[in-house]
């Protein structure tokens, strides 16, 4: 069997992940490894089988030992570990959470019900590293995939609304501590329906502004936004805006990019990355056979109809969480021409945005 080294596996990602593989069965595939950054030499967790002891994570020698290495550890331990591991002349497959190698020309981003072909043919040509995507383009692609693969798409605009988790456990943590907060300061008067409304808004307004912490979100998200995610970058792009094009077309291979651009907004949602789409096709198509191919794209795709009650219900956060349908509705023409096309996409960030793909890229390699 296969020694799988498994590292970050406690975090929120890595924590996602090991569910996700305990459910699927992978551990009955492979001989796991876990490592640790903290805590070597401990007991690892039930799913080990003969490695009993967490693995110092920064030895490269343990980790030299390993056919296969994921790694949800984030970007700072990739940009230590992985030079110095393949360095040593380590060959093995480099699965990785962290957005650090996604963009070099020996990588590739996982996302096979989408890009197995790409996948595939990397493996025949030796590519050893695998790099999950960003959470918000997998999404999409996940969502509207179908449309790409037919070569419809001149370009998009997303229009992003992204959940807390996509900052991480303690971004999740200031949202809901936020949400307590502002709750608290009117409580009585929400007790009393004869309180008045503005009243009640007013100590609303002065605690967002005041009291929501905002230790790792910039500005209060309970009760508000921040239109501003990741670093900002020289064209007036944010560095998540510019993932899209550049995400986008790696992961599907395309050797003339496809425009996709937009904005992308943090909002108070716990794991449900949101994307209002604008879609220029190349043809003037359907409804009807638009519908059926975005249903074509993958069978996670929970097409949605346009119709206002079953929006309401299941094209949101509180339906699609938890769990690895996409959910893809509000698909109409737009006002500007019959190949403008409007679409609405969700997806929990922690599934296909981050773990799912490389459980899925583990049993690729083994299969
Ligand atoms: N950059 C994403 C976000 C995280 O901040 O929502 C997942 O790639």
């Amino acid at each position: 069997m296969k020694l799988v080294g498994l590292v970050g596996w406690r975090g929120m990602v890595g924590s996602v992940l090991m569910q996700r593989m305990q459910e699927e069965g992978d551990f009955a595939h492979i001989e796991p490894v876990f490592f640790s950054t903290s805590a070597a030499g401990g007991k690892a967790p039930a799913m080990a089988k003969k490695e009993t002891t967490l693995q110092n994570a920064n030895d490269i020698e343990a980790l030299k030992r390993c056919d296969i290495i994921i790694t949800c550890q984030g970007g700072d331990y990739t940009t230590e570990i992985f030079p110095k591991l393949r360095a040593s002349g380590w060959d093995g497959y480099w699965i990785d959470a962290a957005s650090t190698l996604r963009m070099e020309d020996d990588a590739v981003i996982i996302l096979d019900p989408v890009n197995s072909g790409v996948i595939r043919s990397a493996m025949q040509k030796g590519v050893k590293n695998y790099i999950g995507g960003n959470c918000t383009n997998s999404i999409l692609l996940m969502g509207v995939g179908g449309l790409f693969r037919e070569g419809l798409v001149e370009w998009v605009s997303s229009m992003t609304y992204q959940a807390a988790s996509g900052g991480g456990a303690n971004h999740m943590r200031e949202l809901i501590k936020g949400m307590g907060i502002i709750h608290s300061a009117v409580a009585d008067e929400l007790a009393n329906p004869a309180s008045a409304i503005l009243e009640i808004d007013r100590k609303v307004a002065k605690t967002i502004r005041e009291a929501v912490p905002r230790e790792f979100f910039p500005a209060p998200l309970a009760g508000g936004l921040i239109p501003w995610i990741d670093k900002q970058l020289d064209n007036g792009q944010s560095k998540e805006e510019w993932k899209g094009q550049a995400e986008v077309n790696k992961i599907l291979g395309n050797t003339k990019a496809i425009p996709v651009d937009g904005l992308c907004v943090r909002i108070g949602a716990m794991r449900c990355h949101s994307l209002a789409l604008t879609l220029k096709l190349n043809k003037d198509l359907p409804l009807s056979e638009i519908e059926n191919i975005i249903k074509s794209g993958n069978q996670w795709v929970k097409w949605v109809p346009n119709e206002r009650s079953i929006s309401e219900q299941e094209l949101t956060p509180a339906s699609i969480t938890g769990g690895l349908k996409v959910g893809v509705g509000r698909v109409r023409k737009l006002n500007m021409g019959p190949e403008y096309v409007s679409a609405f996409v969700i997806g929990d960030q922690l599934l296909w945005g981050a773990a799912e793909p490389l459980r899925r890229m583990l049993r690729i390699i083994l299969d």
